[in-house]
Parts: structure tokens; sequence; C-alpha cells
């Protein structure tokens, strides 16, 4: 579906643009884990398109697994309680992880998701992801592989949503909404 032509939504990052850089982060992983294995853990669901694509462009060997945690109601104001709905199916010790985000908001979901992974003795434990709002953040976080730096505007598309809607647009878009 063409994204631009919904009246409130604004193309950001356009696909061709998402592709090149999803593809050089797949080259800095491959690069920084030569000769190595390793295992993306995406927190669904927004980061599952861009595990996909990730994972695609990663010249290693690889596995996965997925992770969900609701942290935000149906809108665009985060709760702040992070729970995990669905937990990895397996161990991760001494792997070398890789979690896979779409997006570094107030970074409550991060920390929260780093201190679990932790605990489970990863032999690395490094973030990629898509998008970093850093302009947002309530804990200090960062991520290793970050594909675009954006302004404080609330996007969808690329596996983001606004109450489960706009996952399947190519384009990272700025939604317009009256303010909640
Ligand atoms: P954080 O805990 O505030 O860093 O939020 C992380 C999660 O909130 C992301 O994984 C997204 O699911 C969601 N989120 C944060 N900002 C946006 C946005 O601009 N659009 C859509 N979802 C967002
Ligand atoms: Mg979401």
């Amino acid at each position: 579906m063409p994204a631009a032509r919904k009246a409130n939504l604004q193309v950001l990052i356009r696909c061709a643009a998402i592709d090149k850089r999803v593809r050089e982060v797949a080259v800095e992983i491959t690069k920084d884990f030569k000769g190595e294995r390793v295992h993306l853990i995406g927190v669904l669901k927004g980061a599952c398109i861009f595990l996909s694509d990730l994972v695609r462009e990663i010249n290693l060997e690889t596995s996965i697994d997925f992770i969900a945690v609701s942290s935000y109601g149906k809108g665009k104001q985060s709760s702040g309680q992070v729970r995990v709905l669905k937990d990895l199916d397996s161990s991760i010790e001494g792997l070398n992880v890789i979690l896979v985000e779409d997006i570094l908001d107030t970074g409550l979901t991060l920390s929260y998701l780093l201190r679990v992974l932790r605990q489970r003795k990863p032999k690395s434990l490094r973030v990629a992801a898509l998008l970093d709002k850093p302009s947002r953040r309530l804990k200090q976080v960062r991520g290793d592989y970050i594909g675009f730096t954006i302004p404080n505007e609330f996007v969808v598309g690329y596996g983001l949503d606004y109450g489960e809607r706009y996952r399947n647009l190519k384009d990272v878009c700025i939604l317009g909404l009256p303010a909640e």
C-alpha cells in the first residue's frame, strides 16, 4: 500500500533507505562476529520485519528466537510497566546474543530486557535497533547497532504499529493524530 497516500501519514524514511541501512548494519555485525555464531532475539511484534531483513544479510552462522513484552497500551503513551508475554524458546547461555528492537524510546523496555537476559549468561549481549529516539530516554541505555536516529515523533511502518495498525507499511512514517 503506498504509505504517503494516507492523509495522516508523512514519510520519514523511505524503504530504499531502510534496505540500504539494514545491509550496512548486517555488514557491521558480520565483521564484528567474524567466525562466530550469532543468536538474534527479536522483540515481538515490532522487530519482526527488521529481524527478517537483517538476518538474511548477515553472513555468519545464525539462529533466531523471539520474546514478547508489553510496555504500551493501545495508544502512544508508555505505561512504563514491562511484562513478558512470551519467553524465549531456548537457553542463551554461552551464545553471542543480539537483541533486535524496532525502536529505542524511553529505554524502559530495553533496560528491563537486558537485565533479564544478562541473568541467563550469554557469552555476549548486544543491541540492534532500527530506530533510536534519544530525546525521550528515561533509562540510560544505548544500542550497539542503530539504523536511524529520529526526532521525537510517533512513527509507524516497517513493523511499528499504532494500535496494531500500519506494521505493513514499507516506509517509516510519522503518524499525525490529534493530541491525546
Ligand atoms: P520504550 O520502552 O519506551 O523504549 O519503548 C519501546 C517500545 O515502544 C518499542 O519497542 C515500540 O514497540 C514502542 N514504541 C516506542 N516509540 C514508538 C513509536 O514512535 N511508534 C511505534 N511504537 C513505538
Ligand atoms: Mg508497539
